[in-house]
C-alpha cells in the first residue's frame, strides 16, 4: 500500500524556500516514510519570482499572499521560511487553521513574538518544529550521543563561534538582515544554532555577560542611507545550570570567513571539537587513554553506525548541509501522524530568551540571568 499523501505549503522562496522544498522530494527518496509529501503551494511577495520559483521547485500552484498557503484545504504543514520578524504572525495563523507548522530559525525576531508562536501551537495542540537542522549532521548529532555517553565525562566548558563575512563589504544594500525588527539581532541569526547546539549537548544556560559592536552603521536603500541597527558582531560568557561555563563568538564581519562554526566540550574526562569546514569529521581526545596515544583521534563521522547517515552515500563520500534538510524533513515526515516532533517551538522560545539575554548583557554591560528576560509565559 502507497504512503497516504501529505500536502506541504511553503512560506517564502528564498534560500530556505529552496532547501526545505528539496528536502520534501528527496526524503522518501531516502527514507522509506509513513507519509508522502507533495509541495502543493509556495508563496512570496514578488509575484513573477515566486512563479518561476514554483515551477523550479515542482510545487503544483504559488501565490504571493501567504494566508492562502495557511488556508489552502490541501495543506497540512505549513513551512515557515521568511525572515524572523514575519514567522510569529504566520505561525498564528497556521496553528489556528490547524496546520502543523516548521518554522526556520530564529523563532521571532522579539521575545515577546516567540511567545505567541509557542502559545498559539499549544492552544491549538498542532504538532511543530523548529528548524535547528544542524542537530541532523551526522558529526553534531554524534557529538551530542558521544557526550550523552559519558565520553566526555563531566561537561565544564563549551566554545561555540559562528563567523560569516556577508556584513563585511559596507556596499552591501540595506536589506531585512539589517533591521533588528525584522532579520533579529546576528546573536539570533547566527547564534541560535549554536545556542542550541550548546542547550542540546550541556544544558540549560542560565547567566551571560557580552559585548556587542555595529561597526557600519547605515547603508543604502534605493539611493537612501538607512539605519542598521543590527550588531555585526558579539561575544559572550556563558554559565549552564549544570555547572559548566562558555564561550560564544558570533559576528558576520570576518573577511574570507564564509559559513565557519565551530564547537568545543570538554569535560573532566575528554574533549570533542567540531569545525563545519571540516562537516564529517569530529575530534575526539579521551583522557582515559594510556600517556602513549595522547592526542585527539579524528572521528570519520559519517559511519553507518552513526546518527543521521540512514539512506545516505558510501562512507567517505561525505554527508553535508542539503542533506542536514532532508533528515529534518524525514525525521519529521518518520513520526507522523503520532510520534512526537523535536526540536519544538518550546526549544526556539527556550534558544530566543537566551539570545535576548546577550543582548541585553551587551545593551548593559553586566551579567544577566535569563529568568530575568525570560517571559512568564515561557517559563
Ligand atoms: N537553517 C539555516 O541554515 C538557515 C540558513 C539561512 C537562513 N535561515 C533562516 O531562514 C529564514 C529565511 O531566510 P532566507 O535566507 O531563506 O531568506 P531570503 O531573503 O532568501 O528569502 C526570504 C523569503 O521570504 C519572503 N518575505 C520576505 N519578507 C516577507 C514578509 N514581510 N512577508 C512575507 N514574506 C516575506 C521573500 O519574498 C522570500 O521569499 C530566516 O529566518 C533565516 O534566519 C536559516
Amino acid at each position: 500500500m502507497s504512503a497516504p499523501e501529505l500536502g506541504i505549503g511553503i512560506v517564502g522562496y528564498g534560500g530556505m524556500g529552496k532547501a526545505h522544498s528539496l528536502a520534501y522530494v528527496l526524503a522518501p527518496r531516502v527514507r522509506e516514510l509513513p507519509a508522502a509529501p507533495r509541495l502543493r503551494v509556495i508563496s512570496g511577495r514578488n509575484g513573477a519570482a515566486v512563479e518561476h520559483a514554483a515551477r523550479s521547485l515542482g510545487f503544483e500552484r504559488f501565490t504571493s499572499d501567504w494566508r492562502e498557503v495557511v488556508a489552502a484545504a490541501d495543506v497540512d504543514i505549513v513551512d515557515v521560511c521568511t525572515p524572523p520578524g514575519t514567522h510569529a504572525e504566520i505561525v498564528e495563523a497556521a496553528a489556528q487553521a490547524g496546520k502543523a507548522v516548521l518554522c526556520e530559525k530564529p523563532l521571532a525576531a522579539e521575545l515577546g513574538d516567540a511567545v505567541r508562536a509557542v502559545a498559539a501551537v499549544r492552544r491549538a495542540s498542532v504538532r511543530n518544529a523548529i528548524g535547528f537542522n544542524y542537530r541532523r549532521l551526522p558529526a553534531l548529532a554524534l557529538m551530542k550521543q558521544l557526550i550523552d555517553e559519558g565520553r566526555v565525562g563531566e561537561p565544564r566548558l563549551w566554545r561555540g563561534a559562528f563567523l560569516t563575512d556577508e556584513f563585511v563589504d559596507p556596499e552591501i544594500p540595506h536589506d531585512w538582515r539589517f533591521t533588528r525588527a525584522e532579520g533579529a539581532s546576528t546573536v539570533a541569526d547566527l547564534g541560535a544554532h549554536l545556542i542550541d547546539l550548546a542547550g542540546w549537548m550541556v544544558g540549560e544556560i542560565t547567566a551571560t555577560c557580552a559585548q556587542s559592536e555595529t561597526f557600519i552603521r547605515s547603508r543604502s536603500s534605493n539611493g537612501e542611507l538607512r539605519e542598521v541597527d543590527v550588531d555585526d558582531a558579539s561575544a559572550a560568557l556563558l554559565r549552564f545550570g549544570g555547572g559548566a561555563i562558555g564561550v560564544l563568538e558570533t559576528a558576520r564581519v570576518c573577511p574570507r570567513r564564509p559559513c565557519d562554526f565551530t564547537v568545543e566540550v570538554n569535560g573532566d574526562r575528554g574533549t570533542l571539537r567540531f569545525d563545519y569546514a571540516r562537516l564529517n569529521e569530529l575530534w575526539y581526545g579521551d583522557g582515559a587513554e594510556p600517556p602513549e596515544l595522547y592526542g585527539v583521534r579524528r572521528i570519520r563521522a559519517e559511519h553507518p553506525s552513526h546518527p543521521q547517515t540512514e539512506g545516505w552515500w558510501p562512507l567517505g563520500q561525505g554527508i553535508g548541509y542539503g542533506e542536514t534538510f532532508v533528515n529534518q524533513a524525514a525525521d519529521l515526515l518518520a513520526q507522523w501522524p503520532d510520534g512526537a516532533w523535536t526540536p519544538d517551538l518550546a526549544v526556539g522560545l527556550e534558544v530566543q530568551a537566551v539570545c535576548e539575554t546577550i543582548e541585553r548583557a551587551a545593551a548593559e554591560r553586566r551579567w544577566v540571568e535569563v529568568a530575568e528576560v525570560r517571559s512568564p509565559a515561557a517559563v
